[in-house]
């Protein structure tokens, strides 16, 4: 898997987020503290996709990311669920890298199955 190039490093500034779906993964990144993050949009509570608006990813303060469903509530640097019917799990991770004023994800191969 080749990683696949998703936006420019100017595109995602300090404390934003980014929804995309490429070959039926969906996905976002953010960036905090400077290092950009990537997780399958996918709350593991119900399976469904985490955002309440496009692009909006994080609670209102900006340090976690939250489930619009039923507010969930995840650590950034690993997605783990610390408030919420989901408590204890997390988020699955993707393989993100910044360079050449670029990011790029590696996107599995196979969309994640429903209700996995
Ligand atoms: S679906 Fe995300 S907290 Fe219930």
């Amino acid at each position: 898997m080749l990683p696949t190039l998703l936006i420019s490093s100017h595109e995602l500034e300090e404390g934003q987020s980014k929804g995309f779906i490429i070959n039926g993964t969906n996905l976002f990144i953010l960036r905090h503290q400077g290092n950009v993050v990537a997780y399958r949009n996918s709350c593991p509570h119900r399976k469904v996709p985490l955002e309440w608006l496009p692009d909006q990813f994080l609670d209102y303060d900006k340090q976690f990311i939250q489930c619009a469903t039923h507010g969930a509530l995840f650590t950034i640097e690993k997605g783990l669920c610390i408030s919420g019917p989901c408590h204890q799990k997390s988020l699955t991770s993707l393989c993100v890298e910044e360079r050449d004023e670029k990011i790029y994800c590696t996107i599995p191969e196979a969309p994640e199955a429903p209700g996995a």
